[in-house]
């Protein structure tokens, strides 16, 4: 055995290294899928950027192939802009971004979105990300690409001027795309990001054809407050990380500090236990081992904690999905529903809201949302599909779901969504979000069920309707023969009564 040979070849590598491996963990699978996937980060950094600062948000996409599997994309808004020295690392270093450690309904997570797009056209086409940022009074432009094998932005060409407007305009080009109008495409997307999105404009031109959703609201959605993490939410690796780096002095202050809706009352109930158990609150959280973290959360999970705080959570809000699910579909009938917050795994607060549109135009579509983001692959791994199919429609007067008039849009918003993997392509299956996404369509199925009924009921009374007036040309003549009464007089009354009895 040779165990010199076999670890010569050990070495560590950057986390842009793995990803340049598995792309396919970023999205960048597939060609429509990796087009799809570009626009989808650089529209989420936009929508987030210009929610952050109270913008109302005009988002500009264009793409325009410059040969066959290869294009420009520029995403431009309105947005604050990014700080000069934070255009490198944004577009040119993988897990850095400023929303991964805040507990907060956002739609960016991990810092891997904007270096992602960067490195996709740089291993697909060389070509560097052209960045304008335009923030507080400044307009930078520059070329930023990535050093793969250590992580680290590579900024050039940079110039900068003076400016009174605010935004990004970002410009790539990639290759290995393709764009299609089916159910993976940019076209559909874009149409989703509308629905979800009612305070924002979004235009899409494709090689020179414009498509333009139009702002539906003009108040931008409320700012969701972030707050600390429910102690029932958290598991007992969390935890232990969280005390061996924190700063508090004992264990008391830090979990009365680091989670939300602790008090003093609960810390002491929860110390008494504690106590028997020989953990005291009093040492320091840099000295918790792991056993004792395991048996502290234990003895957290039989505590009855105040709830965690609900208004965290900012839905699209009932009227609002209404009107832009009929700008985008022009239903013959819309039902929404937002529910009220719920709490999954014991700690993490969640709302869902639902839309079901019914006839004129829709095609039958489910929409996936997840903090107003839309989700088109891996439908099979998610909670939604899961809870549409669990329902028994036909108690609904809809026969067969996948092939009605019937497009269902599901949101799910959170502080923390339960991705399956890191390309953030589905909703976990937990089974009080499936459980809630259920009941919010049952809730909206019953009102479409009333409607179908009523169509039912109408279509009948009219055939009923037609069917006697057929006869009543004939039942008028003989009549008339018989009691020698006006023909056209007895024909206005016979119509009279048999519209009377079968309208509605
Ligand atoms: N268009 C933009 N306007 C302003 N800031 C942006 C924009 N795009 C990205 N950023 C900033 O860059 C960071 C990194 O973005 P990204 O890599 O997509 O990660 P994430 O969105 O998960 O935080 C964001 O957290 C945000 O602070
Ligand atoms: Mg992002």
């Amino acid at each position: 055995m040779n165990y010199k040979i076999m670890f010569e070849d050990f070495r560590e590598y950057s986390v842009a290294e793995f990803f340049k491996k598995n792309r396919h963990m970023l999205g960048f699978s597939g060609k429509i899928k990796s087009l799809t996937t570009v626009v989808h980060e650089l529209v989420t950094n936009s929508l987030d950027a210009c929610e952050e600062a109270e913008i109302l948000p005009d988002i500009k996409v264009e793409i325009y192939f410059i040969d066959n599997e290869k294009a420009k994309v520029i995403v431009s808004d309105n947005g604050p802009g990014i700080p000069k020295e934070l255009i490198g690392k944004v577009y040119g270093k993988l897990l850095a971004g400023t929303k991964f450690h805040k507990y907060k309904q956002q739609r960016g997570q991990q810092g891997i979105g904007a270096a992602g797009v960067t490195m996709y056209s740089k291993i697909t086409t060389g070509v560097p990300v052209h960045v304008i940022s335009m923030h507080r009074g400044k307009m930078v432009i520059a070329d930023v690409s990535i050093d793969i094998n250590r992580n680290e932005p590579i900024v050039e060409n940079m110039v900068e001027t003076d400016t009174d407007v605010h935004g990004v305009i970002v410009e790539v080009v990639v290759g290995d795309v393709k764009i299609d109008k089916g159910e993976y495409s940019v076209y559909e997307y874009i149409r989703q990001t509308a629905i979800a999105n009612p305070h924002a404009s979004i235009e899409l031109i494709v090689n020179g054809e414009r498509i333009y959703y139009p702002r539906q609201i003009d108040v931008p959605p409320k700012r969701p407050v972030e707050t600390l993490p429910h102690i029932l939410g958290i598991t007992p690796y969390e935890f232990y990380e969280m005390a061996r780096n924190s700063t508090s002095r004992t264990l008391r202050s830090f979990i009365l500090n680091s989670f939300d809706r602790v008090t003093n009352n609960k810390l002491d109930e929860l110390g008494n236990v504690l106590k028997s158990l020989d953990i005291s609150l009093e040492k320091s959280p840099k000295e918790v081992t792991w056993e004792e973290v395991e048996k502290i959360i234990k003895v957290v999970k039989t505590i009855k904690w105040y709830p965690p705080r609900k208004d965290v959570l900012i839905p699209i809000g009932e009227a609002n999905l209404q009107r832009t699910i009929e700008a985008v579909y022009r239903p013959e009938l819309i039902v929404t529903r937002t529910r009220d917050p719920k709490i999954y795994r014991d700690g993490i607060p969640f709302i869902v809201e639902v839309g079901i549109a019914y006839g004129g135009n829709v095609i039958n579509r489910i929409h996936r949302y997840a903090n107003r983001v839309p989700l088109l692959f891996d439908s099979s791994a998610c909670a939604i599909p899961k809870a549409i199919q669990e329902i028994d429609w036909n108690r609904y007067e809809i026969q067969d779901i996948n092939n009605s008039p019937i497009a269902i849009v599901v949101h799910l918003a959170s502080v923390f969504i339960p991705y399956v993997s890191a390309g953030k392509t589905a909703i976990a299956q937990e089974e009080e979000i499936v459980q809630e996404i259920k009941l919010a369509l049952m809730d909206a199925a019953r009102a479409i069920k009333d409607h179908i009924k009523e169509k039912y009921k109408i279509q009948e009374m009219n055939r009923k309707k037609q069917a006697l007036l057929r006869y009543v040309d004939q039942l008028s003549s003989d009549i008339s023969s018989l009691s020698g009464e006006d023909r056209e007089l007895i024909k206005n009354k016979l119509e009279e009564i048999i519209r009377e009895k079968y309208s509605i």
